[in-house]
Order: C-alpha cells, then structure tokens, then sequence
C-alpha cells in the first residue's frame, strides 16, 4: 500500500503521536517464549511505526521506550533492553540520517549505563540536522520526576531573580519541561488494552485524543497504526468548548 491509498486524510494528521508500547511481555509468554523475545519482536514495530510516521509526514513522534519503575524489573530484563536500545541506535542512524529523521531522548539519562548514554548522545548529534520528523525516545522517564525536575529549575531561576512569580503561565511552565519547543501530542497510542496513562506526559496530555487498542505492541503494525490515526480523525477536538463554538471556528 502506497500512502496515496490509504484513506487518511493528510489535511488533517496529528502533528505529534505519543505511544506508549505495551504488552511485549504478554506476547512472549502467549507463545510460551521468554518476556524478552516479546521485545525483540517489539523492534520491529518500531521501525514500521516509525517509517509510517516518516511517509505521513507526522512530525513528531515520541515513544515510551522504558520508564523509570522499569529499573526495578529483573536484572537480566533491563540488561537485554539496554542491549536493544543499543543496537537500535546503530542500525537505525543511517536510515534516521537519509530520513532527516532527528531523534531526541527524554528522561533522567543520567540513570543510563554509560554506553547506552554515550550512543544516544552521539546518534542525537549525529542526526541533530533532521528536519522532517523529531523520534523521542522516553528513556528513564518518569511524568512526576520531570515536572519535579521543571519546578526546580524554575524554583531556581525565581530565586536568582530571573523570573517573578507573575511571569509563571502555563507556556512559560512548558519550557522548563524536558518536551520544551515540541508541541503537546495530538494522539496518544497505547497498546495491550490497559486504560492507563502510567506515569507519561502528565503535562502534555492535557487534551491529547486518546486512543488504545487490545493489541499487543509486538503485533501493532502499519495497518493498526493507520487505524488508530483513522480513530483520531474521526474526533472532534474541543479544547473545552461546545460543538457548536468548535464548529463556528472551523467555518
Ligand atoms: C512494555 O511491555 C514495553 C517495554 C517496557 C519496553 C518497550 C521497548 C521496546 C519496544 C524496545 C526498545 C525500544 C526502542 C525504541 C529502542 P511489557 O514488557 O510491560 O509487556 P507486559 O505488560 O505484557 O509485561
């Protein structure tokens, strides 16, 4: 299928698509295999993800890659998905350079084992030119921890009276957020079934369209990601007005 037959509408995309990719673990155990292989298999539907995203033209796409409640999983778990990652950022720099893809990451890297840091770095330079489409990887995120990490800042910046307490709104709040300069997400993706949010973007997803889908992350591929952006088509966004006051502005 070419993007010229599906039946999206390009007028009116999701600027930024959030996911959060869940049930690899269910996916191996189904088939009787050890929860990793569910996230090697769940590579593949982040490289298919993110080519969609690419040919769309959606310009930001933001994945949930591991949160900061998942250093507490099994040693060996988080051992192989620091290896995934790894391997992620090397086989993927060439095509994420041809792309203009530019990828950014998110979180409290500094929890990250020193390799996996030092490859992220040096994938996000190398790729920093990118100007179709921004891939963030949420690695060691965690929502609370980041407007912690906002209000600390910005708690700082009052105090060295570089700031007063009446410059604060909701745009200023946004820029000392790790997502500074990105727009809020427009969709949000969750695979597995789980009607959570679990901890992501508690800021951003003021008025993100929520989509979530019984799929588990391993099987989520080119047609259930157009599904859900067909889903998020069909919403009327109302940023709190009535249909009628939305209707009026859309002419
Ligand atoms: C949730 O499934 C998924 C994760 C904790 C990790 C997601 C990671 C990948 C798809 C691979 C790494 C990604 C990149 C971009 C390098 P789960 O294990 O919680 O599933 P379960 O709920 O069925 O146990």
């Amino acid at each position: 299928m070419t993007e010229h037959s599906l039946p999206l509408n390009p007028g009116k995309l999701p600027r930024h698509v959030a996911i959060i990719m869940d049930g690899n673990g269910r996916w191996a155990q189904r088939r009787g295999l050890m929860r990793v292989r569910g996230h090697v298999a769940g590579m593949e539907s982040v490289r298919v993800v993110t080519r969609l995203a690419r040919r769309l033209g959606i310009s930001y796409l933001t994945l949930f890659a591991f949160s900061e409640e998942n250093w507490q999983r099994p040693a060996m778990e988080i051992r192989v998905l620091m290896a995934l990652m790894r391997s992620y950022l090397h086989r993927e720099l060439a095509e994420m350079r041809d792309n203009q893809i530019a990828l950014k990451a998110i979180g409290n890297l500094k929890q990250l084992p020193e390799k996996v840091l030092r490859d992220l770095e040096q994938t996000i330079s190398a790729t920093a030119e990118g100007a179709r489409m921004v891939l963030t990887l949420a690695v060691s995120y965690g929502g609370r921890s980041e407007i912690l990490h906002a209000v600390k800042t910005l708690a700082k910046d009052l105090v060295a009276g570089r700031l007063k307490p009446e410059d604060i709104d909701a745009a200023l709040f946004s820029c000392y957020l790790y997502t500074a300069g990105m727009p809020d997400p427009d969709l949000l993706i969750r695979t597995s079934g789980e009607m959570r949010i679990s901890n992501f973007f508690l800021w951003q997803l003021a008025y993100t369209e929520i989509y979530v889908t019984s799929t588990l992350w391993p099987d989520f591929d080119k047609e259930e990601f157009i599904q859900a952006l067909l889903s998020y088509q069909n919403r009327e966004r109302r940023f709190g007005l009535t249909s009628d006051q939305v209707k009026t502005e859309n002419g």
